[in-house]
């Protein structure tokens, strides 16, 4: 597969404030004359947080680490796991079709992707929300078939259940990965055939669904201001699961799970700016003049609008910027409305401001 810049690029990139720490940390963690090793660590980071790597994103990065873009690029387009094209503002969906899944069903969760998502890999669902591709083994054979969606895996999947994942996602759930065949792990289907004294005592779910349901961050794009892994999660023990009376694994709880966002609705617009003058919106990260012609053309001239969407009104302008469907999601337009209409600047509005 030829994997090349996107066709499309923003026009810059900046890591969050908290991520920007985080970067500096660990380029610190390699000898003077060495920084370029934390190349994989930067560039993930700068994934996380933008969901994919922008050309403005892998330049940025070189220049952190004093190297020519162009070697940041070698690295960036050699690795697959590096996206370097738009994913779903929700998910993007990684498909294992390697022999085991392949062999129990892969290509009916492909099938699936193809028809509620896109024809083809690495393309945006018409909404914006999804995207997904076809991946090699990711060391889950025994849940075959499997998928990756965000950071966490969803096992022993059927073309059903990962359509209606898909439908969850979309209405803004995040259903619990790991087995959703009722499985604890990776026993045989038929039950544990030892170790069976350890059953009574064990968590609700297995460790890395666990660790996962206290994390929380299964989909969630990554701003650094999220607790250090070390300190999130191992502190909560969840209770051991009530056995039944059958034998059989307890069935899960529904995760935690954040308010639908709803049927899309228009945000209140106006006709014309108000007798201030139109804000420069171009200063919200990720709003070029294409888009601020496009904003204004809907209504949309101020930062305290922006900032007053809720979750129904984001989905509409998420679905209604034609051309960038996703993108005000996808760059928390409303985190920095919200900044730039009480008078604050973020670091890419102190930037754009100064011309740079
Ligand atoms: S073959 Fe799919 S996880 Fe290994």
């Amino acid at each position: 597969m030829l994997r090349r810049l996107h066709h499309e690029q923003p026009a810059a990139f900046e890591f969050t404030p908290a991520n920007l720490a985080w970067a500096k940390a660990q380029i610190t963690k390699y000898p003077e004359g060495r920084q370029a090793s934390a190349i994989i660590a930067l560039l993930w980071r700068a994934q996380e947080q933008e969901g994919w790597l922008s050309r403005p994103a892998i330049e940025h990065v070189a220049d952190m680490l004093g190297m020519a873009h162009i070697r940041a690029l070698e690295v960036a387009s050699f690795y697959f796991m590096f996206q370097l094209q738009p994913v779903g503002s929700v998910a993007n969906i990684q498909i294992c079709g390697t022999t085991s899944c392949m062999i129990c069903g892969a290509e009916d969760l492909v099938a699936v992707c193809r028809e509620k998502i896109a024809a083809t890999p690495h393309t945006l669902s018409p909404d914006g929300k999804f995207s997904w591709e076809e991946v090699e083994c990711l060391g889950s054979c025994t849940n075959a078939p499997m998928a990756q969606i965000g950071k966490d895996y969803y096992e022993d999947l059927t073309a059903a259940r990962l359509g209606e994942i898909i439908d969850e996602l979309a209405a803004g759930t995040v259903p619990v990965p790991g087995p959703q065949n009722g499985r604890y792990a990776s026993e045989p289907l038929s039950g544990l055939t030892s170790l069976k004294e350890f059953e009574s005592g064990r968590h609700q779910y297995n460790a890395s669904v666990q660790l996962a349901v206290d994390f929380g961050d299964t989909v969630k794009r990554i701003d650094g201001t999220e607790a250090p892994l070390t300190g999130r999660g191992h502190a909560k023990v969840s209770k051991p699961a009530q056995k039944p009376a059958n034998g059989k694994t307890a069935p899960k709880a529904p995760p935690a799970k954040p308010a639908p966002a709803g049927k899309p609705k228009k945000p209140r617009s106006l006709k014309a700016p108000r007798k201030s003058g139109a804000d420069d919106l171009k200063l919200i990260k990720g709003v070029g003049p294409k888009l601020e012609a496009l904003l204004n053309s809907l209504g949309f001239y101020h930062f305290d609008q922006v900032a007053n969407w809720n979750a129904a009104e984001l989905s509409w302008v998420d679905d209604n910027l034609e051309g960038f469907k996703g993108r005000a999601s996808r760059d928390s337009w409303i985190d920095q409305a919200k900044l730039l209409a009480a008078g604050g600047e973020t670091e890419f509005s102190a930037r754009a401001r100064k011309g740079k």
